[in-house]
């Protein structure tokens, strides 16, 4: 989410004739976006501000700096406090508004500028594309399709930085997609804090679709009348030329059966689930407020996978939450081991402000919470690795995305599933949808042989 706000204003820049430098050395104005989510995120974000800052004062006196995002907005003024050189902080409700400040600062109209303010509208704001930032079309793209959350987590600080829920209309989505498969993309992300919160909380007439975007969608399957996200996939799913849509993250308490039924009837919605899970133990999921149970959590994946066999399945997982038993904690190795996740990405618990899980007792050291993060790595590692090496001798589809970053020398695409393979090919097949076959298993890599080449 953090890169797609960072795409955005970096076009909203170059759209006012800024061009993008090659590095912050010879930059003008360089603008940090920032992370919360963790305390070793703000720490980074400091460190690096305050060594440019350093090497500025020397090297580049006329130098602009500026905070955005969650750090920008938890902490506001008081980042400049600390960092009187900074001239521009601008919240995750501002981020449109960066290029007018940075035209007012380098003016001399003003000296700093601070804004953290709550501004309506503003989860509709985030839409302009860098399609060619590294002079490479892009073949997938990132549509934020809302702002904010409303689960208040109890480990979790993103209510307080990104605000409440609020979601953009379907028409307003869909006329962004559909610009950018116009523009080459065969690949498009919906992002969104809890994506399958989708739509609940606006009135209902808002994010229904009028003429112009999508007006007409398949005559409904379900059992169920489906839910305002289902209702957007649908939207997407039907703009010709668009070839796979994927999103990020829906939570396993909203993940209903329309949303299954959907992997089922839309043939561009790929084959891959992230779903945070943060634990496997009741007591714990309860305590850190997430509204299901271990068992809810497996019964969703085991309709997806009844619905999709093979769907890449991935998940968050937290280690260390305050109180923690080791008891608590075998429940969530038994659970990764239950599910065999594709990946999971492992957080050791840091404690926010403002959270109530910052408050609790029983905060465990830190020695704890490395052990358990090493356990578990180890494990899902194992799995992946075993699950990974099942699939050589298959044959996979893949969408080329471009060089692959390890080898550029080599190319990169992504199954379906969310699984990177990297090919011998060339520029010529960026952007194509290709079948290969799978000849060698790496770490959370797959590396393959296409088809046909032509
Ligand atoms: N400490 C550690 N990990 C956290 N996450 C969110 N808040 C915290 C925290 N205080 C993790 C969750 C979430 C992911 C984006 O970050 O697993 O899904």
């Amino acid at each position: 989410m953090n890169e797609r706000d960072s795409e955005a204003v970096a076009a909203q820049l170059v759209a006012k004739g800024y061009t993008l430098a090659k590095s912050e050395a010879v930059a003008d104005v360089v603008l940090l976006n920032t992370c919360s989510v963790r305390d070793m995120a703000e720490r980074k974000a400091i460190n690096k501000m305050s060594n440019m800052i350093g090497i500025a004062k020397k090297e580049r006196p006329n130098q602009v700096f500026g905070f955005m995002g969650c750090m920008a907005q938890s902490r506001g003024q008081e980042l400049v406090d600390k960092l009187p050189d900074v001239d521009l902080v601008v919240g995750t409700q501002k981020f449109h508004r960066t290029a007018d400040y940075l035209d007012e600062i380098l003016a001399g109209r003003r000296d700093k500028i601070v804004d953290t303010a709550a501004e309506e509208k503003s989860e509709a704001a985030i839409r302009e594309h860098l399609l060619n930032g590294n002079a490479q079309k892009s073949v997938s793209a990132f549509v934020s399709i809302m702002q904010g959350c409303n689960q208040y987590c109890t480990f979790c600080i993103v209510p307080y930085t990104r605000g409440e829920e609020r979601s953009r209309t379907i028409d307003d989505i869909v006329t962004e997609c559909r610009d950018l498969v116009s523009r080459g993309v065969k690949e498009i992300t919906l992002l969104g804090q809890i994506v399958t919160s989708y739509g609940r909380r606006e009135k209902r007439d808002e994010w229904r679709v009028t003429s112009g975007a999508s007006a007409s969608f398949p005559s409904p399957v379900t059992r169920h009348p489906s839910s305002p996200f289902v209702r957007l996939l649908e939207a997407v799913h039907e703009i010709p030329g668009l070839e796979r849509i994927r999103f990020t993250s829906p939570h396993p308490k909203g993940y209903g059966d329309d949303l299954v039924d959907a992997y089922a009837r839309l043939p561009k919605l790929c084959e891959s689930a992230h779903i945070p899970v943060q634990s496997g133990s009741d007591r714990l999921l309860k305590i850190m407020h997430r509204g299901y149970t271990r068992e809810r959590f497996l019964g969703i994946i085991e309709k997806l996978r009844r619905a999709k066999p093979g769907i890449g399945v991935s998940t968050d997982i937290i280690v260390g939450f305050p109180g923690e038993t080791e008891e608590d904690f075998e429940q969530t190795l038994s659970l990764a081991r239950e599910v065999e996740f594709d990946q999971a990405y492992i957080f050791k618990y840091s404690p926010r402000r403002d959270t109530p899980a910052a408050d609790m007792p029983d905060q465990l050291p830190t020695s704890v919470k490395e052990e358990r993060n090493e356990r578990l790595l180890q494990l899902v590692n194992e799995i992946a690795a075993r699950n990974y090496e099942k699939l050589v001798g298959t044959q996979v589809q893949i969408l080329v995305e471009g060089p692959s970053k390890k080898n550029p020398a080599r190319m990169m695409g992504r199954t379906r599933c969310n699984k990177i393979v990297v090919f011998d090919g060339s520029d010529r097949h960026r952007g194509q949808v290709m079948d290969v076959k799978i000849t060698r298993a790496g770490s959370f890599t797959l590396y393959g042989e296409p088809d046909i080449l032509e």
